[in-house]
């Protein structure tokens, strides 16, 4: 069953009933100020860092779920209702919400009233924008009243969601005219507040959320909008809010607008004040100042239509499959820049109170982002690698604001640093910019330790090798790509955390998923150095990746697919001698995408018996079968019932390592029916069993041994944005930034037809129409530049802002 549709033309689903099965969000903002903002308008906003600078209230876990908001109220004779539908949830005429390219829109009706609002954070701008278009479409004059509505949140989130003694006192705002402030802790030390303003004469104004509501009430029965009365209240402590009330009257046909923003402002710290315990309010008119008119508004959203044109036109995919080009063109690239912006921190889903940014997630989440805003790709690599311990080992999380290591969580997660290795060569291949690697980099963040990001990578790839275990296959410490494998934690206190507890270094437990990883990363790496100028640092490489590809095929080969690990007495994990847990699908996936066992079968015997045992109608599980019980040696993933995250979830994440492995195989049938299986476009059908957003992949989607299989939980922050956009741009399109050039090497299914990328790359356009009438998987068998024949499939570095056609033959 579907709750919308796609609007491709214009880059947006359009949500055409309400009650969707869970909230479907969007984000405003890709720079500085951000918002969630779901189908019926709650979500909240926050610049830059959502724990530390939150604008607006929001409280997860709460009944509804989706409470808090902007909230736009219509009082129209006595007909109370919300464009956005909730929180009054009055039956509408007519209901619509397009979430588009950083933006949404709301666009409802009742009786004979229509309404569109329009919510975006400009470029440029640190604010909230929310315009509401006004028709009266009904054959009688019409006199109504808008209320608006936000709740603000005391800056530190967490803070205000625990801390009701102080909080309840330290409230504050101002009003002057139109625009509402509030600027609580403003008196002490924070030199910013919020703005709330309007550009039309009001009525009058609430900012006690008490007065406002009334203190029986919750936000679908505002007293002050119920009785068509503002109250004038000025917050002292408490809750406080910001409304406007503006009464509109439309003469039938009439349209009219309102605009309104929501912004945050800084002052310095000398200039804070207008007179005495009265804010600078200079910044605020200048932001309010830029969206006061029709006209204002309606260039910056072109402006920020632009904005996203140019970004996606990276990588156009014209192919005779809509659901593929609407998942590559649109929303792959938009979710791969969200989770880029976000890390892991704030979604519907994860309370902006968390984590920070994790050192593995955010080096592979380069992966579907580089390609969009390189420039930024490269302070983030410089931003993770900097946070780096000087034995290479590496803070599992870091804080943005600070961009220091995470202390509460700590270090010890084995796989962390090949993940940096893995971005930094994702960076310079789409760049070629090799300067990178010269960049001097502190390591832990102490200055006077500062080396090259080159000698980062060496610590990187390093550290694997002075931790390998009795098998000679790498160290697991706390737990590798999979968190929650705990191989060292034997924990056994309720509710303690298996990232932070204790960590018992057996110096025995292995990871064969840390191996594949390592045998992956190993060439490119070598690559590099041997680039570099260092010609037997590369070679000493390669004989260590061979020495690991010999110990995965020695002991990390279980008979029919490979181990998963050795826990901490050396007993197999992901064996058929297991009783429970015995095939988990992360080295299958980085093995074979390694190439380990290639020539001697195992590596299509490893995928055949994924297929096997791990795949479902909804995507492949985790591992199988899921663990019944807790098992103290194996830690968190036997926390969780069965079917669920990593304990036999569909871990979307990993899904795409087993697409790109079946490439390596040359399964081009294979490889895109993995890709589907969790794509959202394809199963915007059963959007009522699998709930989340149809146009975002989620973390997770409930396994085989859950009694809600298929259903996906997690939506938005999470890697399997960008493994999906790199699996199928780069393996299954196969269009493949390399050292050299961009590699050509779709693999793809048989009938699968011909299909065009334009691909901008290194200052060149690529327009690259594929031949696939031979109806091969993968191969190809000419290739013309501009007319001229390219020898093998690498095209080479043309950078000279022309457009080139590329006609590729495959046979
Ligand atoms: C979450 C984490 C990621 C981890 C994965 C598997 O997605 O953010 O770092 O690799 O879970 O445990
Ligand atoms: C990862 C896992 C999650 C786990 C968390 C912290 O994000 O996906 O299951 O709970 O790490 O332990």
């Amino acid at each position: 069953m579907k709750f919308g549709y796609f609007d491709d033309g214009r880059k947006e689903y359009v949500i055409t009933r309400p009650d969707t099965p869970y909230p479907w969000i969007n984000y405003l903002g890709s720079e500085n100020f951000f918002s969630l903002i779901s189908n019926t308008s709650g979500g909240y906003c926050f610049y830059k860092d959502a724990r530390m600078l939150r604008l607006t209230r929001y409280r997860y876990n709460n009944v509804p779920t989706d409470a808090g908001g902007r909230y736009f109220y219509i009082n129209d004779g006595g007909t109370v209702w919300n464009p956005g539908w909730a929180p009054l949830k009055t039956p509408l005429d007519s209901y619509e919400c397009r979430h588009g390219m950083g933006y949404s829109v709301f666009d409802s009706s009742k009786n004979g009233l229509r309404v569109t609002q329009t919510a975006f954070v400009p470029i440029g701008a640190d604010c909230e924008v929310n315009r509401l278009t006004m028709k009266n479409t009904s054959a009688e004059p019409k006199s109504f009243q808008v209320f608006s509505f936000v709740e603000f949140c005391l800056w530190n989130a967490y803070d205000d969601m625990t801390n009701f003694q102080r909080n309840f006192n330290i409230g504050e705002v101002e009003v002057a005219g139109k625009a509402i402030y509030h600027k609580t802790e403003y008196r002490e030390r924070r030199n910013h507040y919020a703005v709330f303003g309007v550009n039309a004469p009001i009525d009058g104004f609430d900012t006690d959320r008490e007065s406002f509501l009334g203190l029986y009430n919750g936000f679908d029965k505002p007293d002050a909008v119920l009785e068509g009365k503002s109250r004038n209240s000025v917050a002292s402590g408490w809750a406080p809010i910001g409304s406007h009330c503006v009464r509109v009257t439309l003469a039938p046909g009439e349209e009219k607008s309102l605009i309104y923003v929501l912004g945050y402002c800084e002052n310095p710290e000398d200039d804070k004040w207008e007179s005495p315990n009265v804010v600078n309010k200079a910044p605020a008119q200048k932001l309010l100042s830029a969206f006061t008119t029709d006209a204002q508004v309606d260039s910056a959203l072109e402006r920020l239509k632009e904005y996203w044109n140019g970004l996606l036109s990276n990588y156009q995919l014209d192919s005779a499959d809509e659901k593929l080009n609407r998942m590559v063109n649109i929303w792959n690239q938009y979710q791969c820049m969200v989770t880029f912006n976000m890390s892991r921190s704030a979604s519907y889903f994860e309370s902006g109170i968390g984590r920070g940014m994790g050192f593995r997630d955010s080096a592979q989440d380069l992966l579907g982002f580089v390609h969009l805003i390189p420039s930024r790709a490269r302070t983030r690599i410089l931003d993770i690698a900097a946070t780096q311990m000087e034995d290479g080992s590496a803070y599992h999380q870091y804080q943005p604001l600070t961009k220091r290591g995470n202390h509460e969580v700590g270090s010890g997660f084995n796989d962390d640093s090949l993940w940096l290795i893995f971005g930094v060569s994702a960076y310079i291949k789409e760049t070629g910019d090799w300067s990178i690697l010269q960049e001097q980099v502190p390591f832990n963040n102490v200055d006077a330790s500062a080396d090259t990001l080159l000698e980062h990578l060496k610590r990187s790839f390093d550290h694997v090798l002075n931790n390998l275990g009795p098998h000679k296959l790498p160290l697991i410490g706390r737990a590798d790509w999979n968190d929650c494998l705990n191989l060292n934690c034997f924990s056994k206190t309720p509710g303690e955390s298996f990232q932070t507890c204790a960590n018992f270094e057996s110096g025995i437990a292995e990871s064969v998923f840390i191996a594949g990883l390592f045998v992956a990363v190993g060439p490119d790496y070598a690559d590099i150095l041997r680039r570099s100028g260092l010609k037997q640092e590369a070679e000493h490489a390669l004989c260590e990746v061979q020495n690991m590809t010999d110990a995965i095929l020695k002991d990390g080969w279980d008979g029919e697919w490979f181990l998963r690990a050795y826990d901490a007495f050396g007993d197999k994990v992901g064996s058929r001698d297991c009783d429970e847990g015995k095939l988990f699908i992360e080295p299958q996936g980085f093995c074979v995408m390694a190439g380990v066992g290639v020539k001697e079968g195992m590596a299509q015997r490893a995928l055949d018996s994924v297929h096997e045992h791990l795949d479902t109608e909804y995507g492949i599980v985790l591992n199988w079968p899921s663990y019944t019980s807790y098992r103290l040696n194996l830690g968190e993933i036997s926390s969780y019932p069965p079917g669920y995250k990593e304990n036999g979830g569909i871990f979307c994440h990993n899904n795409p390592w087993i697409s790109i492995a079946e490439t390596v195989l040359g399964r081009g049938d294979k490889a895109f029916s993995v890709y589907k299986k969790t794509c959202p476009a394809y199963t915007e059908e059963i959007s009522e069993i699998h709930r989340t957003e149809p146009y975002v992949y989620a973390q997770m989607i409930a396994g085989r041994d859950a009694p809600r299989h298929g259903e996906a939980k997690n939506s938005w922050l999470t890697g399997t944005a960008a493994w999906s956009f790199y699996d199928v741009s780069q393996f299954i399109l196969g269009i493949r930034p390399q050292f050299d050039g961009l590699e050509i090497d779709p693999c793809i299914p048989a009938d699968f037809g011909n299909f065009t990328v334009e691909r901008k790359f290194r200052g060149a356009t690529y327009r690259i129409e594929i031949d696939n009438s031979a109806k091969k998987c993968k191969g190809v068998r000419s290739m013309t530049l501009d007319g001229k024949p390219v020898a093998g499939n690498l095209l080479p570095v043309c950078g000279d802002g022309q457009k080139y056609i590329v006609r590729v033959t495959m046979g």
